[in-house]
């Protein structure tokens, strides 16, 4: 069951290599209601939110009702793999199938909107929405590369039911089920794992993060005829930047990393110099003062450049979370779970970002589990995890849920 209803998800795809669905397109769109078939069958009701959140839940178990969440995002990266978010988006659905019955604390699994900020980079509007941390003015300020407001996606989403309507007033998407405690097992994303050959990582900590856009302004001429000394080359400024972002965190060292993942130019051909270009980059660490301290140096490195370079430059901060703790008592309580069940397992920290850090930031009792990834490989279609792993992962998921009582929150 597992393994297939991952290769039925892997259907839902825009073309091209790997993965992509993007949240409320019509893959994503049909991804969930596939999902949400797949919950009935298992004698699930499936309740979407107005943020485009899902909810696996025993029919007895009322909207309302604080529960435990356990689950992940079925949204992906440009040209993603299988299992990013899908394979702990389907355990969430399989784990609430097995514990319908659990009536002390429902155990609900959940499918969250927009966790990647593939199409809207706004730190996990779905999530956000759950933890009432979203603003309503978001829903029209938050806009796509095709300038689709967050509202319109989700009425688009509303007409293909994977969302309810939008409630009015401050509070648009009313809370479903309100978070008692949330899991979520994840696929590593890297190669620790593998090379100690363990089967579970118990997650302590993830990385926070900045995305900053810099949009550079130089002056479009001919390159045929503009000497080099009279240029002002957009893209050469920006390139330059981009080194300085690599050169951030090699000098910061490790676990600092920073990436410039996109850039265009303005306007694009051989015989113009560019006059505009756009740089994405991003920055990560665990530790809260060294990504502010990350953010302060690249944008300084950025902004001499420009003025060494005689260009504009815009920096905008377009995203950005503080690393997250996660449950020490719930960590303590899984480690103690893999020593009896004979699971090779440590704890460790997530270099990538999780709606689980949302959750832990928000006060919630909060876990994550790895299972290996093949190779460390991620957002690449090449990813993959082994089947038995896959199933050790959902199988100690479901022993920590079914022990699961709550909540002794002193992290
Ligand atoms: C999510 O996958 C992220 O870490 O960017
Ligand atoms: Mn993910
Ligand atoms: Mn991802």
């Amino acid at each position: 069951m597992l393994s297939e209803t991952l290769a039925g998800l892997g259907r839902f795809s825009a073309d091209g290599p790997g993965v992509t669905r993007f949240a409320y397109d019509d893959h994503w769109c049909d991804a969930q209601r596939w999902l949400a078939g797949r919950a009935v069958e298992l004698g699930l009701t499936a309740t979407p939110d107005a943020a485009g959140n899902l909810f696996f839940h025993a029919p007895d178990v009322a909207p309302g009702t604080p529960a435990v969440l356990v689950g992940s995002h079925l949204d992906t990266v440009r040209h993603g793999g299988l299992y990013d978010g899908a394979y702990g988006a389907v355990c969430g659905l399989l784990v609430a199938a097995e514990l319908r019955d659990r009536k002390d604390l429902p155990v609900v699994g959940m499918v969250t909107a927009e966790e990647e900020g593939s199409r809207y980079s706004g730190d996990m509007l779905g999530t956000r929405a759950i933890l009432g941390r979203m603003s309503p003015t978001e829903l029209d300020t938050m806009r796509d590369e095709a300038g689709i407001s967050w509202r319109d996606a989700l009425r688009h989403a509303h007409e293909r039911d994977c969302a309810t309507s939008l409630a009015a007033g401050a509070r648009p998407c009313p809370v479903m089920f309100p978070p008692a405690a949330m899991i979520e097992i994840h696929i590593e994303q890297g190669p620790v794992l593998e090379s100690e050959r363990l089967a579970i990582g118990i997650v302590e900590h993830i990385v926070g993060y900045r995305r900053l856009r810099a949009r550079v302004r130089g002056e479009a001429r001919h390159a045929g005829t503009t000497p080099m000394r009279l240029r002002k080359d957009a893209l050469a400024a920006a390139a330059e930047m981009i080194l300085a972002v690599e050169n951030e965190a090699r000098e910061m060292g490790e676990p600092a990393v920073a990436t410039a993942g996109h850039v265009t130019a303005e306007p694009g051909l051989y015989n113009v110099v560019p006059g505009a270009s756009e740089v994405w980059i991003e920055m990560r660490h665990v530790d809260v003062e060294k990504v502010a301290a990350l953010e302060a140096s690249v944008t300084a490195r950025c902004r001499s450049i420009a003025a060494r370079r005689e260009v504009d430059l815009d920096m905008e901060r377009v995203a950005g979370l503080e690393p997250a703790a996660l449950s020490t008592p719930m960590a303590r309580e899984a480690e103690s779970l893999a020593r009896e069940l004979g699971v090779a397992h440590r704890r460790m920290v997530s270099g990538a970002g999780h709606d689980a850090m949302l959750f832990a930031a928000a006060g919630v009792p909060t876990l994550m589990f790895f299972v290996p990834s093949r190779g460390g490989i991620s957002h690449a279609p090449d990813e993959h995890t082994d089947p038995a792993d896959l199933w050790t992962g959902l199988r100690f998921l479901l022993e920590f849920a079914r022990r699961m009582t709550i909540v002794p929150e002193a992290v």
